[in-house]
Parts: C-alpha cells; structure tokens; sequence
C-alpha cells in the first residue's frame, strides 16, 4: 500500500512543488543524493574509491520535455565525463532515457546518448542507460542496442519485476551486452510486471543465474541479502570467478552490506546520484523501504522541536 502512495507522490507535480522548496525535505534527501554539484559527486566518489568501491555517478533528472533542456542534460554528462577524468576518480555514468529526450524524440534521445557514449570512450570510460517505467521500454532496448552495435562501453539495466525480462536478457546477452540487473522502481500494473514480490525475487534469482553464467562481464544490483546470497552461492559452485561480475547498491542504502561484501572480496559498485531533480528519485528510495519514512520524521521532529 505504501509502495503505491509513494510512488504516485514520486510524479505529483503540486507535492514536488512544495517538497524541492523546503530546506527540510532537501537535508533528509541529502542521505540518498551525494549534494548539488559535480564537485560534490566527486568528493563523495573519491571516499567511497578509498573504502574500495568504485561509482556510477547520475545527474538527477527524468521524463523531460524540452529539448533545450535535454540537451542541457546531455552536455552535463560531457562535463562530468571531463570532471571524472580530471579528478582521476573511479566512476563510470548512469543516465536515463527520458532525460535525454526519450519523450520528445527517439532520434533526439539516442543522439544524445551517443555523444556521451563517444566522450565516455575518449576517457575508457562506460556508460550505464537506467531503464524506467514499461511504455519506455521497448524504445530505451532499441536505442540501447543501436549503440552497443557501435560501441563497447555501454550497458543497460533490466527489471526482474517484468514478465518481458528473460526475453530481453537472452537477447542482450546474445548481442555480446552487459546488464544491471534490478528488481525495478516504478509502479506497473498486473498486465505486465509480477504483482507479487515472491515471484520478483524468484525472477531475480533465475536472471541472476543467466547473467553470471553467461562469460561476460554483468552486474547484480540489489540490496537483498538473500538475492546476493544466492548470486554468491551460485558463483562458487559453478566456478564463476569474483572478478567476472560485480554488485551494484545506491549511495546512501545498507552501508553495512556495501562495507562486509568489499570486506568480503566482491566488486561493489556505487549508485551516486546528484543535482537539484532530487524528488522523484527520493520518492521512489521512500517508496522501497517505508521505513525510511520514520527517519524523515525523526529528522522534523528535530528540527522543530527546539533544543532545550
Ligand atoms: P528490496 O526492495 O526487496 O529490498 C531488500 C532490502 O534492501 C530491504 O529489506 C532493505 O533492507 C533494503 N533496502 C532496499 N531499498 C532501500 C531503501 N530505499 N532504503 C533503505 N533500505 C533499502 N530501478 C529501476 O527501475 N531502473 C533502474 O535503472 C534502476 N537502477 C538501479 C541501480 C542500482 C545500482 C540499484 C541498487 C538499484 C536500481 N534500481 C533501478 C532500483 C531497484 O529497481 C529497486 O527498486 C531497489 O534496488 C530496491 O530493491 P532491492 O533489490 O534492494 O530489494
């Protein structure tokens, strides 16, 4: 039920409204989104590099509808390229289709992403292309594959939540493709996603198993103990080396599990978000786990209760 107003609040324009005005609203998301600038993102990835994980970095912003401002997105992906390298921090990119005009224009979209993929193969770089709600779909999959034609150093993320994704999967791993596996974010109806989490998790587990036996280099991006538990298990009884994949979590979400799987030896990836379009992506970590909720209100109830 949560889930459900969560994730309807995430695309209410009147609540955004309100929510990115209020200083309160924007030092609770400050947990999941590593600040405002690229500076920030670079500072947070150059603490996580030292603790052993490398990043991803996003630069918030989705279901955009000018094309002005798609190409503002685009040109912020060209300077973060440019900033990643200068720094020397280890961090590939994450970026969504709708930011990059996916609504506007198929054409406009893919031209946009690439310009980065281009800038991201200039550095050595790799450029992630985050996968969102089910009637963008078939048009990120066709976008994404045009460009893995061309280019290795780009992968996309698929939900397990999807009935469609094991087509998807054995597709893309047969193009040579590396996938983020998730459970996925968004809210979709019975018609096309498992309603129950059960059946999610077990997707999970079977995709995982496609992924980590298919030779090439995939990620596990999760934080379910028992969904890594598993991708762990099956790796070392089929001789799968840790090398071969990695785990993938977001900034600010179970630091316990990031800190005991590097501990542990495994790749882990970091999901860094930043910039001022920190709504609906608070929305939908809100929306994962209710609980955090009650963090938000402790924090309120700070900052209005005065210190006596
Ligand atoms: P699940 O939701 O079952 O949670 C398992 C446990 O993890 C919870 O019990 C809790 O302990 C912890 N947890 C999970 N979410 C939390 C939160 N927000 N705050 C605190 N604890 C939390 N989705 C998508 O649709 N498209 C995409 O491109 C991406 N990209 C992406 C990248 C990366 C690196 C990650 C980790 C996730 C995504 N996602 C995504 C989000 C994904 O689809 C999913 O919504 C979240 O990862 C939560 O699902 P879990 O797999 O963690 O399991």
């Amino acid at each position: 039920m949560w889930r459900s107003v969560f994730l309807s609040l995430s695309t209410n324009s009147g609540v955004k409204h309100v929510a990115t005005r209020s200083r309160l609203a924007k030092g609770v998301s400050s947990r999941f989104v590593a600040g405002d600038t690229l500076d920030e993102a670079v500072s947070a990835t150059r603490e996580l590099n030292r603790r052993g994980m490398t990043v991803e970095m996003d630069y918030l912003g989705e279901s955009v509808t000018d094309r002005r401002q798609a190409e503002a997105a685009a040109s912020a992906y060209l300077g973060m390229l440019d900033g990643i390298a200068a720094a020397g921090a280890d961090s590939q990119v994450s970026l969504k289709p709708t930011q990059m005009g996916l609504a506007i224009d198929g054409d406009l979209c893919y031209q946009n992403i690439r310009k980065i993929v281009e800038r991201a193969a200039l550095h050595g770089n790799f450029v992630w292309v985050d996968i969102e709600d089910s009637p963008t779909i078939d048009r990120t999959i066709q976008i994404f594959k045009r460009l893995r034609a061309q280019y290795p150093n780009v992968g996309i993320a698929l939900q397990s939540y999807l009935y469609r994704t094991r087509r998807d999967t054995e597709e893309i791993l047969s193009l040579g493709g590396t996938i983020r596996l998730v459970k996925g974010a968004y809210q979709e109806p019975p018609e096309v996603a498992f309603p129950n989490k059960r059946d999610v998790d077990l997707s999970f587990r079977l995709l995982s198993e496609l992924l980590l036996s298919s030779g090439q280099f995939q990620a596990i991006a999760t934080h379910d103990e028992k969904m890594i538990q598993h991708a762990i298990e099956y790796a070392r009884a089929h001789g799968i080396p840790k090398e071969s994949f990695e785990f993938q979590m977001l900034y600010g979400v179970r630091r316990d599990l990031q800190e005991r799987l590097v501990r542990e030896g495994y790749r882990l990836r970091l999901y860094v978000p930043y910039g001022e379009q920190w709504y609906p992506y608070f929305m939908r970590r809100l929306a994962e786990r209710p609980a955090n909720l009650v963090f938000l209100l402790g924090n309120v109830a700070r900052e209005l209760l005065p210190a006596c």
